[in-house]
């Protein structure tokens, strides 16, 4: 498998499996870039896996993990970082034989909408097949784990990330400002702060869940106090980072930046921010770039909506093909999920937009130190 490490500066790398073999099973991120001196501890990384953990209620998967977080690395005897590599590890902790038994009993089968039929194509008979493996959302455990540190680190640096529901199954939230949505943020099971609408959405998720079948939603997720110049103008676009650690999740299948597929409908003048002066400073009255303009962030919100798709598995009855012996079968497999993903992978969001932001601070500072840059209107458009 190729592929494990996410980022330039701030990088990190992820391995480990839902269930794996033995009482030591679990998953591990290994951080680079990580600056001397942080007081970091587990319980400042266990919010936010705890944003992602399931078990909590009836919108999602059912397995109990506490998903216990622990700093194996990085931290020397004075109780703060060293500049050395950052180790975080999670031990699978619900891996019962039962469930075992449940995956082996259609271990041959592709599940419609989930990765096994790939994984058949790529790795032959020694696909992992307990749990999906690197296919699970469990995989996210060590992503959510290094953007816990990432988001500690941008925290300092005045930019802070939130990320929630906008839309699930065809019932939207109302718009709203950034210190609007984070005033009910985290208030409900399926994490939407238009209280009205998440009633709604958490009653309709739940008619779904009783016919054994899952659905989607728009996540939005907004970055706030990005400073302006953050991205590179070509291959690295702020955008394309964004876009590269935000697809790589599981189940997430579209993005847009801003206004997104509306500009199609849009007049140019429409489209267009227009810039005013707030005193010295550069503003812009409307967003519909998102906060980025020719790939560098342009000191607004970011802010970007995430496709995602309803859980593959379903206890529906489906088509199915059984891969050892190239024959067609039906499947209703009866393994536990999420009857919908957005009531956690919102947390998974926010810890890879972190990431990828974290890098490309790195890159901009370094750039700029290097090339002594000393540019009077970077000042004026970040004047903190
Ligand atoms: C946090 C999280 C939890 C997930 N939980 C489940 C689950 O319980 N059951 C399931 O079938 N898929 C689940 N998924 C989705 C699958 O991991 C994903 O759909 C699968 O790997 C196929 O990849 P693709 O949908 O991106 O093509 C989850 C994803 C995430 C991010």
């Amino acid at each position: 498998m190729i592929g494990n490490s996410f980022g330039r500066f701030f990088r990190i790398t992820a391995c480990g499996e839902s269930y794996g073999i033995g009482k030591g099973s679990g998953l591990a991120v290994i951080l680079d870039s990580i600056p001397p001196g942080l007081k970091i501890t587990d319980a400042d990384i266990q919010k936010e896996m705890d944003k992602r953990r399931p078990g909590k209620g009836k919108l999602n998967s059912p397995r109990k993990e506490p998903d216990q977080c622990h700093i194996f690395a990085g931290i020397g005897q004075d109780g703060v970082t060293t500049g050395a590599p950052l180790g975080i590890m999670v031990h699978n902790v619900d891996t019962q034989e039962v469930h075992i038994n449940q995956y082996k009993s259609y271990k041959d089968l592709i599940r419609p909408g989930h990765a096994e039929y790939t994984y058949f194509v790529k790795y032959g008979e020694n696909a992992d097949w307990c749990g999906a493996g690197r296919a699970s959302g469990r995989e996210t455990v060590g992503r959510v784990a290094g953007g816990a540190v990432a988001k500690f680190i941008l925290a300092k640096e005045g930019i802070e990330l939130m990320a929630f529901t906008k839309e699930c199954m065809g019932i939207k939230a109302k718009e709203m400002s950034f210190d609007e949505a984070k005033k009910n943020y985290m208030k409900n099971e399926i994490n939407c702060p238009d209280l009205e609408a998440s009633e709604e959405m958490i009653k309709k998720v739940m008619e779904i869940k009783n016919e054994g079948d899952t659905a989607g939603g728009v996540i939005e997720l907004r970055i706030k106090g990005v400073p302006a110049g953050l991205g590179e103008p070509v291959f690295d676009k702020l955008q394309a980072t964004l876009s590269h650690a935000l697809m790589s999740i599981g189940a997430i299948k579209g993005i847009e930046f801003g206004a997104g597929f509306k500009v199609a409908n849009m007049k140019g003048s429409e489209c267009n921010d227009h810039p005013y002066l707030e005193g010295k400073k550069v503003s812009f009255k409307t967003n519909n770039a998102g906060g980025i303009l020719g790939g560098i962030s342009n000191g607004d919100e970011i802010v970007i909506k995430l496709a995602v798709k309803p859980t593959p598995t379903v206890s529906v009855k489906q088509p199915s093909i059984n891969m050892k012996e190239m024959k067609e079968e039906i499947l209703s497999p009866i393994t536990r999920r999420d009857p919908t993903l957005l009531g956690r992978i919102y947390a998974v969001a926010e810890a890879m937009a972190a990431c990828a932001i974290l890098d490309a601070l790195y890159m901009y500072r370094g750039y700029d130190n290097v090339c002594r840059i000393d540019n009077p209107w970077r000042q004026k458009s970040n004047p903190k």
